[in-house]
C-alpha cells in the first residue's frame, strides 16, 4: 500500500487535469478500492516440489529473463532494429519478477538509453502503466500488429542506423490511454505468475467447464459454443485446432511460443521460432540472424543438467513453467463474504476459480511426470475462454477466433498486487475495473447489472476478496 499512495497522489493530479471519468464514478459507488495490497510480494518463486533439475533450469531461465540486451558487443546480442523495451523483466515485475507493469514506468528511461534519441510516446507517463501498441490499420488496410515504440538509432552500440520511430499522434491522456490516435490500441503486460500451470490445464477440462452450469450462464447471457464465433467460444490454433490460452485474447498457444514472440516484437530478438528480423534495414543489423540460437559448443557442465546449451527463449519458458502462482492473503470473514457474492451474482460464471491441471506433464526434468505440475489444482479465476465484452472494452483487433470486442477473462490471481487493470490499463481502481464490464454488447451486463443492485457491503466484500487475491 505505502509504495502506491505517491503514485495515486500523483495520478489524480492528472485525472483533474484531463477530468477523465476515473475518479467520479468511484464516488457514486460506495465500495472503495483500498489500492495494491501491501506486505510480502508472495510471488516470484518456483513451484513447490520442483526436483533438484527442474530448479536449475527455473533458475538459469529467471536470470536469463533479467538479463539486458544491447545491439552489440556484449554476451546479449541482437536488440532492435525495433524494440519496447530491452529486459522481459522491466515489464513483468510487480509486485517481483515475472509479475505485471511496475509503479515507475521503466520506458521513459529505455527511450534515451546508450545515446538513443527516442521521443517518449504520449501514452507512457512515469506513473502510467507499460504499453504496447497495435495499429488497426496500416496504409488503409488491416493490420493488427504489434508496433514497437522505439527505435535503436542513435544509440553507441548502433552506429549507421538511422530509422525513425513510428508516429503516435494526436496524443489523449497519458494515464488512463483514452483519447487521441484513433487507429492505436493498447495493451499493458498480463503477468506470468503460475502460466506453467495455466499451460498444464488440458484443453478437455476446459471444455468440460465450459459445458457446466449452462443453462443458468445462458440465462444470464453469458453463452458458449466451441467451433464457432460465438459468445464464449474458446480460441483455437489455426493449424491443429486445440485451444488457444495466452495473452489478452488468448491468442498464444505455448508459453515458449510465447516467449519467442516477446523477444522478437517486445525486443527485436530473433531466435529459432522467429528467425526474421521484423525491419530487415541492412544499415541497422550488426549481428547473426536469428540472434540467439542452441549453443552447439557448450560443453556439458554436469552430466545431468546442462541449461547453457538451450537458447533464451528455453529458458524464459522453463523461468515462466515453473514459476509459482501468487500466494493469496489468509481469509478473513469480510473475503469470504466477498468469495461469496463474487459466486452467488455471477462473475465466477466467467471467472471460474481453479481448474485442474492433466494427469502426467512433463517440463523437461528426468522425473517424470512432474510432480510440481501435474494433478494440481489451478486457481486462477478465468474459464480461458473469450467472451464479447461489449462496446466499451472493444479494441477492435481480430485475433484467432477472438473477434474485435472479444477478450479471455482475465485470471484474477494475484490482481490484489495489481497497479493497472484491464487489456489496456485504462484504470488502476477495482470497482471502475468492474464497470467498465458493462456496455452494450457484453456478455457481463446482466451480472454487473446484479453487482450494482447488491449493497455496499456485498460490493465492497467483492473488492476486498480481489484485493486478497
Ligand atoms: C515492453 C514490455 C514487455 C516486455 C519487454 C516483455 N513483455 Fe511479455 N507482455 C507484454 C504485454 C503488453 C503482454 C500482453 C500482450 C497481448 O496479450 O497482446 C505480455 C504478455 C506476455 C505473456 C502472456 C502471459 C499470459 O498468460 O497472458 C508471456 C508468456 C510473456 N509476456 C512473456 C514475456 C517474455 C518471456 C519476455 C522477454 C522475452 C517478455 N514477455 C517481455 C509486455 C512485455
Ligand atoms: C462474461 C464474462 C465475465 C464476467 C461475467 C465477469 N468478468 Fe471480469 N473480466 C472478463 C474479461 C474478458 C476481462 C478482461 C477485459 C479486458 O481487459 O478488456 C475481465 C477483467 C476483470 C478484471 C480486471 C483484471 C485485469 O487483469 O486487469 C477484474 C478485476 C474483474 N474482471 C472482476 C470481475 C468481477 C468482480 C465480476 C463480477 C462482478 C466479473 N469480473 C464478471 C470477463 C468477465
Amino acid at each position: 500500500m505505502k509504495p502506491f499512495q505517491g503514485v495515486a497522489v500523483l495520478s489524480l493530479a492528472i485525472c483533474v487535469l484531463a477530468s477523465t471519468p476515473s475518479r467520479s464514478s468511484q464516488a457514486k459507488s460506495g465500495a472503495v478500492d483500498p489500492g495494491v495490497r501491501g506486505g510480502p510480494p508472495g510471488a516470484g518463486g518456483p513451484l513447490p516440489g520442483l526436483t533438484a533439475d527442474e530448479t536449475v533450469f527455473f533458475q538459469d531461465g529467471q536470470s536469463r529473463f533479467g538479463e539486458i540486451e544491447t545491439v552489440q558487443g556484449d554476451s546479449n546480442d541482437g536488440l532492435g532494429p525495433r524494440f519496447n523495451s530491452n529486459q522481459c523483466l522491466s515489464c513483468h515485475s510487480q509486485p517481483n519478477g515475472g509479475g505485471s507493469s511496475p509503479a515507475q514506468n521503466p520506458l521513459i528511461s529505455v527511450a534515451t538509453l546508450d545515446g538513443a534519441k527516442d521521443t517518449v510516446p504520449w501514452f507512457i507517463a512515469p506513473n502510467g502503466p507499460v504499453r504496447e501498441t497495435r495499429f488497426k490499420k496500416s496504409n488503409g488496410v488491416p493490420d493488427g500488429n504489434v508496433h514497437a515504440l522505439f527505435v535503436i538509432t542513435g544509440r553507441q552500440d548502433a552506429a549507421g542506423c538511422n530509422i525513425r520511430q513510428f508516429d503516435f499522434l494526436p496524443a489523449g491522456n497519458p494515464l488512463t490511454g483514452q483519447g487521441g490516435n484513433a487507429n492505436i490500441i493498447f495493451r499493458i503486460p498480463t503477468p506470468l505468475f503460475g502460466t506453467g500451470l495455466i499451460e498444464a490445464i488440458p484443453d478437455s477440462a476446459i471444455l468440460a467447464n465450459l459445458q457446466a452450469n449452462a443453462t443458468l450462464k445462458a440465462s444470464l447471457g453469458i453463452s458458449g459454443h466451441p467451433n464457432a464465433i460465438l459468445s464464449g467460444n474458446v480460441n483455437r490454433s489455426a493449424n491443429d485446432g486445440t485451444i488457444t490460452r495466452f495473452g489478452w485474447k488468448a491468442q498464444n498457444k505455448s508459453l515458449l511460443l510465447f516467449a519467442a514472440e516477446a523477444y522478437n516484437v517486445e525486443m527485436g530478438i530473433t531466435s529459432e521460432l522467429f528467425p526474421q528480423e521484423r525491419d530487415e534495414t541492412p544499415s541497422c543489423i550488426f549481428t547473426a540472424t536469428p540472434n540467439n540460437v542452441l549453443n552447439f559448443t557448450t560443453p556439458a557442465t554436469s552430466a545431468t543438467s546442462n541449461p547453457a546449451v538451450i537458447s533464451d527463449i528455453e529458458g524464459f519458458a522453463n523461468f515462466m513453467r515453473m514459476l509459482a502462482p501468487p500466494t493469496p492473503a489468509p481469509d478473513t470473514p469480510t473475503i469470504a463474504n466477498g468469495r461469496a457474492t463474487f459466486i452467488k451474482i455471477g462473475c465466477a460464471h466467467c471467472h471460474t476459480p481453479s481448474l485442474t491441471t492433466g494427469k502426467m506433464i512433463a517440463s523437461g526434468s528426468a522425473t517424470v511426470p512432474s510432480a510440481a505440475l501435474s494433478n494440481q489444482t489451478v486457481h486462477l479465476f478465468s474459464d480461458l475462454l473469450v467472451h464479447h465484452m461489449g462496446k466499451g472494452l472493444a479494441d477492435g483487433i481480430t485475433q484467432g477466433a477472438a473477434g474485435p470486442d472479444e477478450f479471455r477473462t482475465a485470471p484474477l490471481w494475484g490482481v490484489g498486487q495489481r497497479i493497472f487493470f484491464l487489456h489496456d490499463g485504462r484504470t488502476s481502481n477495482l470497482v471502475e475495473a468492474i464497470r467498465a464490464h458493462k456496455s452494450r454488447g457484453s456478455e457481463a451486463n446482466r451480472v454487473i447489472h446484479q453487482f450494482n443492485k447488491v449493497s455496499t457491503e456485498e460490493q465492497q466484500g467483492i473488492i476486498d476478496f480481489l484485493r486478497a487475491l
